[in-house]
């Protein structure tokens, strides 16, 4: 069998790491290549305590495409991640992007390029099952119940705000409609920040202190009544990997920009 190639950038991190443990018990899945600046010249194996995982990691993306990966996955930070994905495009890859922080700005320069080159992006806010299920049932909420809200709560130290899981929480309900407003923003009396932030016609409130890991709350509200969708992760990044795992074996099938996991899962 012939298999599929993978490039891991960040295959040393938290997330990554993960990944390339799973990628290296697949049979029909290859690491080829990795990315990380401070541990290029050595082997993923070596860095993440796996023996016979001999994948060479390279200090740029440009240098570790040049084992032309069939697939490429994003897994370091929003900062770098919009020029990886660009790069592994024009180099003839499909991408999965699970780093979060991307903009819809970006992710639309990302489609129409992907779309140049005849290339599938699968970019997926949160890999974990319950994640996607959260996502469907906010979904049907929102048809129904015309008020909600987001709160993402992190650890203190995670820079970017909101969390990927919040953003493609908002963008999806942005396709079934604004939340509504009782009292419109600007008629608000006090500081208007402490209504959190319009992203995609939904108020979306980031907390981040210590003691958190990754949780959000999809919060839909009524006279009288109340539904509130809770997701709550653990410590490892466990959750994350089968998702990964289904992202990359799937992305072949797509052109341009899918947004969640979803987008390759039957319902
Ligand atoms: N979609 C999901 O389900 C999911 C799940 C978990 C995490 N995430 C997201 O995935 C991203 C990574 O999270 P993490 O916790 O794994 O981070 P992390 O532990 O800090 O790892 C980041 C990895 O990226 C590499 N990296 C960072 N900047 C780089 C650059 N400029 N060029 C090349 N490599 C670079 C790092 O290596 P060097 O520092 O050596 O370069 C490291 O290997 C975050 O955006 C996080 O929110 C998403």
């Amino acid at each position: 069998m012939n298999k599929l190639k993978i490039c891991v950038a960040g295959a040393t991190g938290w997330a990554g790491s993960e990944l390339s443990r799973a990628l290296f018990a697949t049979e029909d899945l290859e690491l080829v290549a990795a990315i990380s600046r401070s541990r290029s010249g050595k082997t993923v194996g070596e860095v993440i305590g796996m023996e016979g995982l001999n994948t060479p990691i390279f200090g740029t993306a440009e240098e570790a495409l040049k084992t032309n990966p069939d697939v490429f996955v994003e897994y370091t930070k929003p900062d770098v991640a919009k020029h990886h994905v660009l790069v592994a495009l024009k180099n003839g890859a499909h991408v999965v992007v699970g780093t979060s922080g991307l903009s819809n700005e970006d992710y639309a320069e990302i489609d129409q390029v992907a779309k140049e080159v005849n290339r599938g992006v699968l970019a997926v806010g949160n890999f974990a099952l319950t994640v996607v299920l959260l996502q469907k049932f906010a979904e049907m909420a929102a048809k129904y119940i015309p008020q909600w809200e987001i709160i993402d709560y992190a650890h203190a130290g995670k820079k970017d705000v909101p969390s990927g899981t919040a953003r493609e929480l908002a963008n999806r309900l942005s396709n079934i409609g604004e939340a509504k407003l009782e009292v419109p923003l600007d008629e608000i009396d006090g500081p208007k920040e402490t209504r959190g932030a319009r992203l995609q016609g939904t108020q979306v409130h980031s907390i981040r202190l210590p003691s958190y890991v990754i949780s959000v709350d999809a919060i839909f509200g009524m006279p009288d009544q109340r539904l509130i969708l809770r997701h709550e992760s653990g410590s490892s990044a466990e959750p994350y990997v089968n998702g990964a795992l289904l992202a990359i074996r799937e992305v072949g099938k797509l052109v341009g920009l899918h947004r969640g996991l979803d987008s390759v899962m039957k319902f």
